[in-house]
């Protein structure tokens, strides 16, 4: 066998129909982009339309299968009508990536029923909500990858967790869930936990170089994250190579929760 041929075994994805939600920016974008290079049919779902397009515009010039749908993931009539306008799109996917998320960041004690609710509907019950609509069908055709994107804040408490982290850690729970429930039918379910990655979700932050700074030392390789640092881990999480990886939280975080 030629290590082309070996390779292509483990990870390529010819054949794969995959939606990533928040596919339009930062390290959904570079997910998408990575599983559509890798050979997969990717929809991407997000709101605002102008990076949507963009964003496929670019896979597409890129030679690779890619289109988009304009959904509002906070409300649950946005989830499934999201997921039913995307399954239209190339067929029901054999990968989903639940990436978006928003952090609202209020202090605790300022963490009111509307930036909880918020927070829970994007980070928790959208990802809930697609596995749910698409996890029993990749169960009955013997294949399927979940992934969710978490935070380090499902893991510790820092620079006013609040909601956010609470969603993050009960998302990785919820993988775990499925993992028991979906991986005996080749459904594995997984997270990235991202460190600090320089992405529009942060560019507030990001105007602060010391604070920067600070973050890139805390990590042993030096640097904060990129979008494109994600690409490698969820091509190997989609793909034939990661069947007997369930259930775990695999952290892309240049050592930062190690440090
Ligand atoms: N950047 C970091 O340092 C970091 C660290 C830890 C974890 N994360 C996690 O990584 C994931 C991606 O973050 P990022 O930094 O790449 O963020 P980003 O650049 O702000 O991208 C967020 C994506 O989610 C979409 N989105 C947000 N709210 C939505 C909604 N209600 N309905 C549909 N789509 C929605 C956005 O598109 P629209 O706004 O157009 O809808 C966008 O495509 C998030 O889950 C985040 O919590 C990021």
């Amino acid at each position: 066998m030629s290590p082309q041929n070996y390779l292509s075994e483990l990870f390529a994805l010819d054949g794969r129909v995959a939606v990533v939600t928040g596919g339009s920016s930062g390290i959904g974008k570079a997910i998408a982009g990575a599983l559509a290079r890798a050979g997969a049919s990717v929809v991407i779902v997000a709101r605002r339309e102008a990076e949507l397009v963009a964003a496929v515009d670019e896979l597409t010039a890129d030679g690779c299968r890619a289109a988009w749908v304009s959904a509002d993931l906070g409300t649950r009539d946005g989830v499934r009508a999201a997921a039913e306008k995307a399954a239209a799109v190339y067929g029901e996917p054999d990968i989903l990536v639940n990436n978006a998320g928003i952090n609202l960041r209020p202090p605790m004690g300022e963490v009111d029923d509307e930036v909880w609710d918020r927070t829970m509907a994007v980070n928790l019950e959208a990802p809930h909500l697609l596995s749910q609509r698409f996890g029993p069908g990749m169960a009955a055709r013997g294949f399927g990858r979940i992934i969710h994107v978490t935070s380090q804040q499902a893991h510790r408490a820092f620079v006013d967790s609040g909601a956010y982290g609470v969603s993050k850690g009960a998302l990785e729970s919820l993988a775990r869930s499925q993992a028991e429930a979906w991986s005996p039918h080749g459904v594995t379910c997984n997270t990235l936990v991202p460190g600090f990655v320089l992405t529009p979700l942060n560019a507030r932050l990001q105007s602060d170089t010391e604070k920067i700074g600070a973050l890139a030392a805390r990590t042993m390789i030096g640097r904060n994250g990129l979008p494109e640092d994600f690409a490698g881990a969820a091509v190997f999480l989609a793909g034939r190579g990661s069947a007997y990886v369930t259930g775990q939280s695999i952290f892309v975080d240049g050592g930062f929760s190690v440090h």
